[in-house]
């Protein structure tokens, strides 16, 4: 469909807008998808509350220069993420470098707004929506309204973006003149049921590069289908499982992963949610016969994000994401369609008051078919909600990441990760559906040891799945620049939270592994966080690491069983400072490199104290301190993988 856009090669996004007719263009800057979920729900209010037609644009696809071209009647708006160290994501670095070292454009014409996506456990908070925006009014742009900023330290980026888009729905009204009018939906896809269809061509649930976007792929490599060689339980209590996973990549010769990469799980739907919401769409006898699908863009400027053709069965099973809860612009959107008065009064009030809406997400795990349940439940079906709408709303489902535990030097074929699951339901979340990819992964283990399986069950004889063929996961790797140093001789401090203990079970192998083939290794420093003695990960290998290896060091930090200096919880940071003066003569005497891996909390509290035992110790001031640390990230010596 996509060959019948006018200029639908076009790397000019002027003339896309002009020959598309279409009102703004909405660039996104995405890494893990949030930013282009947003940008696509934006989109569609724009479309169904104003009748505006937005062209959704990943920014990788059109010439910045061209950004020049763009009408004066139109509207440009950016949406973009800032990762790790300040980082733009993969689609928006060129248009960044860009930016940067361009000093002739003129942005005269160019009408902006725009908003930003961060987390404030970072140091670099939205920095990438700053320097964009900078450079646009260098350049002579006109931003419309202050520029927004979303912090998802509290998991707030939702809200944010909510309170954001009213502000400039107000300014449409307001400023621009733009009418609003009542809710119309307009598809942008149409879904051909087609029994002719060879099913040869079906997509059936295989994952495929698509999904994930280009913003990806030049780090990433192929998806296989993994055997798993083992799966191990290292820990396992009321609250909290953490699986220990083999996967064999013997059969696949190109796939090479470096120590400190990623791992990327393809999960699955828990059946229990697929039922639910097929249930209330009323699709339940489609799944059994697996019509086929087609899938067509209705906007030929805009592409499909699933693949097609594909069946109902593969569309909720492996390809969208029912779990996620939905959010508070979505819930208003429903109300267009709700099955009686009253049900669109609660949707209307649930999605237009922050704070009823908080209330009933604390209180239960709203899913799109839960929520459909608990409106329908009370007031007739939802014979009127349009499947495109559902199509359109919910989010791709899309890999997990994991950081890879084993060592490619000690074990080239054979790639470990470590994966918690909290198992924990709080008595308010009695309906919680925890980590969904950690309980699939979970749900494969318990049944390939024919063990009960104790969280939320899945379909492991599909396509993606596993027991067919012998136990098997659909993974990519994902390439990283979290890496050891290329000279062993230099030492390592590396602080670890709970499963953050992954990538360091990897380096301290690999450099054990080192020395034992005669080379000279230095010091390897591990600081590691658990709660009790009980969740001490990989206890046996890492004391049997230390004990055979005199560069080997492991201290621990038990929160729940022992106190610090102050009588307060023992954490890592508090090991640190107890160590400062060997930390200190490690990194300003001996090159060490300096390690974070596990919750960005616990990384921004380290990474403070680590600068208070600094100026301390060698009487820094905050600027001396600040251009060490500075010096320390650009030539690498400091690296994080965080999360959360
Ligand atoms: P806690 O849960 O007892 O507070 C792995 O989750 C370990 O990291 C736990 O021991 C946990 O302690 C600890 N942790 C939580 N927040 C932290 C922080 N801000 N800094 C350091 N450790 C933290």
């Amino acid at each position: 469909t996509d060959s019948s856009a006018k200029g639908a090669d076009t790397r000019d996004i002027g003339l896309k807008i002009e020959e598309n007719e279409k009102d703004l263009v909405i660039f996104w800057g995405s890494q893990s998808g949030t930013a282009e979920g947003l940008a696509n729900r934006l989109g569609r209010d724009c479309r169904s509350r104003f009748g505006l037609d937005a062209l959704v644009a990943d920014l990788s696809d059109y010439d910045t220069e061209s950004i020049a071209n763009i009408p004066e009647t139109k509207l440009a708006i950016f949406i973009l993420s800032t990762y790790g160290e300040g980082d733009p994501s993969d689609n928006a670095t060129n248009f960044l470098s860009w930016l940067d070292s361009s000093k002739t454009t003129q942005f005269f014409k160019l009408r902006y707004i725009a908003f930003g996506l961060g987390n404030k456990n970072y140091k670099f908070y939205n920095r990438v929506i700053d320097v964009v925006t900078e450079a646009l009014d260098r350049f002579g742009a006109k931003p419309l309204m202050p520029v927004g900023r979303a912090d998802d330290s509290d998991g707030g980026t939702d809200e944010d973006f909510t309170e954001w888009k009213q502000s400039l729905f107000t300014l449409f009204r307001e400023q621009l003149g733009f009418e609003e009018r009542p809710a119309q939906y307009e598809p942008t896809l149409r879904i051909l049921e087609d029994t002719s269809l060879d099913v040869i061509d079906l997509h059936i649930g295989e994952p495929i590069k698509a999904l994930i976007g280009k913003r990806e792929t030049p780090n990433i490599s192929p998806i296989h289908a993994l055997p798993i060689k083992l799966a191990k339980t290292l820990l396992s209590t009321t609250e909290r499982n953490c699986l220990h996973l083999e996967l064999d990549t013997s059969d696949f010769p190109e796939l090479k992963y470096k120590t400190g990469d990623h791992l990327a799980i393809w999960p699955s739907n828990p059946i229990s949610e697929i039922q639910r919401l097929v249930g209330i769409l009323g699709l339940n006898s489609k799944l059994v016969t697996r019509t086929p699908l087609l899938i067509q863009s209705l906007d030929p400027a805009i592409k499909v994000k699933v693949p097609s053709p594909t069946t109902w069965e593969a569309l909720f099973q492996y390809y969208l994401e029912i779990c996620a809860p939905v959010p508070r612009d979505t819930v208003l959107a429903l109300a267009q369609f709700a099955p009686s008065e009253s049900a669109k009064a609660s949707l209307k009030q649930l999605g237009e008051d922050k704070g009823i809406y908080h209330d009933y997400c604390s209180k239960t795990h709203v899913t799109f078919g839960r929520l459909l349940e608990s409106v329908s439940s009370s007031c007739g079906s939802w014979s009127n909600l349009p499947l495109s709408f559902v199509l359109e709303s919910l989010p791709i489902l899309s890999p997990r990441y994991y950081s890879i535990s084993s060592s490619s030097i000690v074990s080239p074929k054979q790639i470990s990760i470590t994966v918690s699951t909290s198992t924990e339901a709080s008595p308010t979340h009695n309906a919680s559906i925890p980590g969904l990819t950690t309980n699939y992964l979970l749900a494969i283990d318990q049944t390939k040891r024919n063990d009960t399986v104790s969280g939320p069950s899945y379909n492991l004889s599909g396509p993606n799945g596993t027991l067919e063929q012998g136990g098997k996961l659909f993974a990519h790797i994902r390439k990283s620049k979290f890496k050891l140093p290329v000279d062993p001789k230099n030492p390592i401090i590396m602080i670890a939270s709970g499963s953050g203990v992954a990538p360091f079970r990897g380096f301290i192998a690999e450099r054990a592994r080192i020395a034992a083939i005669g080379r000279q290794v230095g010091k390897s420093l591990l600081f590691f966080g658990c709660r009790s003695p009980d969740d001490y990960l990989y206890q046996d290998e890492l004391e049997s690491l230390q004990n055979s290896n005199k560069e080997v060091e492991i201290v621990m930090a038990f929160s729940r069983t022992e106190k610090n200096a102050k009588g307060g919880k023992c954490y890592v940071q508090d090991q640190v400072e107890e160590r400062d003066k060997e930390v200190v003569k490690l990194l300003l005497e001996q090159n060490a490199y300096f390690y974070i891996c596990g919750s960005a909390g616990m990384a921004r509290d380290v990474a403070a104290r680590l600068g208070e035992c600094l100026r301390r110790r060698v009487g820094w001031s905050e600027s001396e301190l600040r251009e060490w640390s500075e010096g320390m990230r650009r030539t690498h010596r400091f690296q994080e993988d965080v999360w959360g």
